[in-house]
């Protein structure tokens, strides 16, 4: 079977990886890749945004499965198409991507269905906002709806914070937020595979947002990685699956838009049990590449599996070893990242064991460089959160990268349950 991935980033990279093990595939494409992508796949030349031009080479070309790796697509409506031609894809069509597109929409599911989520209200009037805002306390959290890359959500600790934040995200005419009052717990990933009516557990991760150790400084889109996620036991586990997981698929079955594909719920564990904070419609960036690591046998039949609607018969099974990712990103990251830093000692570092995921790389002149902010995903599996960390460290210290950096303290909270430092 021909396989078309949408994406270029060290998620796709993983996925890549994992499905070019497939007997069952016989050709890979990616659009548009990245160089480490193209030692597994054709990378060619098409804009994941660009819906018409993706359908139309999937048509040609004989494409059996699409798998969509980045949500904007999918919000944008590429399932939808791809279905409405006949093409077989993994990923939501629109009206199901809602779940991570708009923030008011899950929050709407969650309420009427009963999932435990953070109480909240929506807004376009800022007055109206700020009058709600003493109900909440402090502090409160302000989220604008609507796809914002991570960067639309505001964890304020004053009432002047909450106030600005309002003011900026209502500026828009159209705008909308939603307030919400603030969960104390730890946060973790699970993720789920949907086929529109029936969904399995798809594994646990925890990851790392702030750019700093220490879990410091700016949010980017993610440092490093590990799964599984010990906090989330299989008892929670269970009660995801029952409280928030699959009464979410039942809703969106019953409003007549089913959902498929793979449902990343980022979960805060409270006293009261897990809560739904967000939905995001897709795989996690870098949770994908420590899942893929670890996912046994063929990726492939699974994700048909999810696309044709039959996930019953599919089985998901993951080794019990723990893997840990740690990213390298270029100076400047997550503002302007360096762009053409040369990369060298990535077969060093895979001589260590470790494994390799590229994300924003080009090849410039034969030569590797940087091309993105964050560059590269350096992976390990080992016994234990601890020895997949050094494993991984391992790996980072051969490579050769002087304009980029990582962050030295992935995993830490499991390190130190683990009883290590
Ligand atoms: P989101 O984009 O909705 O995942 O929010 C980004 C981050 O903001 C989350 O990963 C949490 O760290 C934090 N956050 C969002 N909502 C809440 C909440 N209700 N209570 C506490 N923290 C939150
Ligand atoms: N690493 C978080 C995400 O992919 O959204």
């Amino acid at each position: 079977m021909k396989v078309l991935l949408i994406g270029s980033g060290g998620r796709e990279h993983a996925l890549a990886w994992k499905l070019a093990q497939s007997p069952r595939l016989t050709q890979l494409y990616a659009a548009p890749g990245n160089p480490g992508m193209a030692a597994v796949a054709e990378c060619v030349d098409l804009d994941p945004n660009h819906v018409e031009a993706i359908v139309a080479f999937a048509r040609d070309e004989n494409v059996g499965l699409v798998v969509v790796g980045p949500e904007a697509p999918l919000v944008a409506g590429l399932a939808d198409q791809l279905i409405a031609d006949g093409v077989l894809v993994f990923g939501p069509t629109a009206a199901a991507a809602r779940l991570e597109g708009s923030k008011g929409f899950t929050k709407d599911l969650c309420a009427r269905t009963g999932i435990p989520t953070a109480a909240y209200q929506r807004f376009t009037d800022l007055a109206a906002a700020r009058a709600a805002l003493p109900r909440y306390g402090l502090p409160v959290v302000v989220k604008a709806d609507g796809l914002a890359a991570g960067k639309g959500v505001v964890v304020a600790e004053t009432t002047d914070q909450a106030e600005a934040a309002l003011t900026d995200m209502l500026a828009q005419p159209g705008a909308e937020v939603v307030i919400e009052q603030f969960l104390v717990g730890e946060e973790a990933s699970f993720f789920a595979l949907a086929d529109g009516r029936s969904a399995i557990a798809f594994g646990t991760a925890q990851d790392h947002k702030r750019v700093g150790d220490g879990d410091v400084g700016p949010n980017t889109g993610g440092m490093g990685a590990y799964s599984p996620a010990s906090i989330v036991t299989p008892a929670i586990a269970e009660r995801v699956m029952a409280e928030i997981i699959r009464p979410t698929v039942d809703a969106l079955a019953a409003d007549g838009t089913p959902y498929s594909g793979v449902l990343f719920a980022g979960l805060m564990l409270t006293a009261e049990g897990p809560q739904l904070i967000e939905y995001n419609c897709r795989f996690g960036d870098p949770e994908a590449q420590v899942l893929m690591m670890r996912l046994d046998g063929d990726l492939l039949p699974v994700l048909l599996a999810v696309a044709e609607g039959r996930l019953g018969d599919a089985a998901a099974r993951f080794d019990d070893k723990a893997a840990l990712t740690v990213v390298m990103a270029a100076d400047g990251y997550p503002g302007t990242p360096a762009k053409g830093g040369a990369i060298d000692g990535i077969a060093a570092a895979e001589a260590t064991g470790a494994r390799v995921f590229q994300a924003g790389t080009a090849l410039a002149d034969g030569r590797l460089v940087a091309n993105g902010g964050r560059v590269l995903a350096v992976t390990a599996t080992g016994d234990s959160v601890t020895a997949a960390r050094e494993a991984a460290y391992r790996g980072v210290d051969a490579i050769d990268f002087p304009t980029g950096f990582c962050r030295r303290d992935i995993g830490w909270r499991e390190v130190e349950r683990e009883g290590g430092r």
